[in-house]
């Protein structure tokens, strides 16, 4: 294929949310850095974060409080040494986005508001606006990157890598509407940072925003890159139902909805998460998201209810304004009805593997945020962790990125890109039927065996137009083929994998399952 234009920096970022953002605004010391965004600069998940950020501000807490629950969330599948980064590192990377012009709630006295969710035995969530905190820390960090002039690409979609001696050495774009950068073409740089965010679009409904297609996952395994962890995928417990045919990103209500006093309620009106769990409604949302399916299971019912009607209408006006809407926008008022709502996906713990400083297993090649399997998440996220995760590890990256450039500029020659292998734009819809009946939040072998054949058929599916749609479709189906692999191999129910033909942990199963491309593009 014809390589297209070809244009330089020392350090690409892929991907503007929280962790792409940091990493560019922290490594502008270590040379030209590039950030180009797959949309708009905040189409991406962070914006539509609400909860907030974790962190061990308050001075009754401490990072060892949040470490333990974190550990406990994350069901023995967390790595120690990544948490205690990412919990002692915390409280300063979050003061330091406060520096960069965050703006978080305050209490009367001046102090950080702080909240609960999920696994937390402290309050320890610093939100903003109430409940738009991923909106507030977007427009920080972007008003920052445009103070600081760091130049960007937007509608630009990541291909692939390119390497050289084994080494990152840039990347292969599409960008749409960019002059002189029009079309297929390619960045050559010495480090390559992947901030491309989650992979929930691989289900029919999701939390996530259309462009969450795991495309970071899918390039570093072509690129040879040991990927880790895919088969937990986070099922947040508490989206809004909007019934069963609903399709697409779905509105979040927020744990800190149940962090503030409401609780869950089946079809009767009775509360079901007492007594399944000593945190009740507050128990780590792997459990929760469980709880709800059982009493689904038990009842028949469509649905769980989260009933806020307690809190009253100035808090729902104050604190959720943003979910307050969103229930009104759906003829639903939370001040005095239950809101329906139902465990939808959310999350992706795992990712591509790094080490403590964002280094993937290809040199050069770094992964950040949501992208990256870090170890901080285990085998469940714990709530409002993700947001702290980008900040820190970015700071990390950006770091050790100065000792570890290359000291030549690679000739960065222009990848083989897998176009004969593209697939249809249509295997999108397909993927998202196969994985939602399949591989979500309550999975058996029968069911995975079944996504499995019918990704393997779907594979065969190529089309000849290289087209954005083509590459998401394919790199859906990478992540959806990984996902399904992993989760049919791990025969135990951990976090937020769970199999009913094998419903409990099995101490044997205490690991890590690690994928990387073989020569012959099996897993
Ligand atoms: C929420 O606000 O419930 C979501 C926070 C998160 O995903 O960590």
């Amino acid at each position: 294929p014809d390589p297209g234009w070809t244009t330089d920096a020392d350090i690409v970022v892929i991907g503007s949310g929280i962790a792409g953002l940091v990493t560019a605004l922290r490594a502008r010391t270590a040379g030209r850095v590039l950030l180009v965004t797959k949309a708009l600069l905040d189409d991406g998940s962070t914006r539509w974060a609400q909860g907030g950020i974790a962190a061990a501000l308050h001075p009754d807490d401490s990072p060892e409080e949040h470490l333990q629950d974190t550990l406990t969330a994350g069901v023995g599948l967390c790595d120690p040494e990544a948490v205690r980064v990412l919990v002692t590192e915390g409280p300063d990377a979050v003061r330091r986005l406060m520096d960069l012009g965050a703006e978080f709630d305050r209490n009367d006295d001046g102090g950080i508001a702080l909240t609960r969710e999920g696994g937390h035995l402290k309050r320890r969530i610093a939100h903003a606006g109430g409940d738009a905190t991923g909106a507030e820390v977007s427009r920080a960090l972007l008003a920052a990157a445009k103070d600081q002039g760091i130049e960007v690409i937007e509608h630009a979609l990541v291909l692939d890598l390119l390497t050289e001696n084994g080494r990152a050495a840039g990347v292969t774009l599409h960008v749409m509407g960019e002059g002189r950068r029009d079309g297929v073409g390619s960045v050559r740089a010495r480090a390559v940072i992947l901030a491309t965010g989650g992979l929930g679009q691989v289900f029919q409904a999701t939390t996530n925003p259309e462009v969450s297609t795991g495309d970071g996952v899918a390039l570093a395994l072509r690129a040879g890159a040991a990927v880790a962890d895919l088969e937990f995928v986070q099922f947040h417990p508490t989206p809004l139902w909007l019934g069963p045919d609903t399709k697409g990103r779905q509105p979040l209500i927020s744990e800190a909805v149940r962090g503030e006093g409401a609780f869950l309620i089946d079809e009767r009106g009775d509360r079901f998460m007492a007594g399944r769990h000593p945190l009740a409604d507050l128990a780590p949302r792997d459990v929760v998201a469980k709880a709800i399916m059982s009493m689904m299971r038990e009842t028949g019912a469509s649905c769980a209810y989260l009933d806020g009607r307690n809190l009253g209408p100035r808090i729902w006006e104050t604190r959720f304004p943003t979910i307050l809407a969103a229930c009104q926008a759906h003829g639903i008022d939370p001040v005095h009805e239950p809101i329906p709502v139902l465990p939808t996906a959310h999350f992706s713990s795992g990712g591509v593997r790094t080490d403590l400083w964002g280094r993937t297993s290809v040199p050069g090649l770094y992964a950040c945020g949501e992208v990256a399997c870090t170890g901080v998440h285990g085998a469940n996220r714990l709530a409002s962790n993700s947001l702290l995760e980008g900040l820190v590890f970015g700071q990390r990256i950006a770091e050790v990125l100065p000792g570890d450039l290359a000291a030549e500029a690679p000739a960065g020659t222009p990848g083989d890109l897998p176009e004969a292998r593209l697939l249809d734009p249509s295997v999108r819809a397909e993927v998202q039927r196969i994985m939602t009946i399949d591989a979500g939040v309550l999975r058996n072998g029968p069911g995975l065996e079944r996504a499995a054949e019918e990704l393997a058929v779907l594979a065969d599916r190529t089309t000849g137009r290289p087209c954005t749609e083509a590459w998401e479709a394919t790199n859906l189906h990478t992540v959806a083929s990984l996902i399904v692999a992993a989760a049919r191999r791990r025969e135990e129910t951990r976090g937020s994998h769970w199999r009913e033909d094998f419903p409990d942990a099995d101490e044997t199963w205490r690991g890590h399952l690690v994928s990387t491309l073989a020569d012959d593009g099996t897993l």
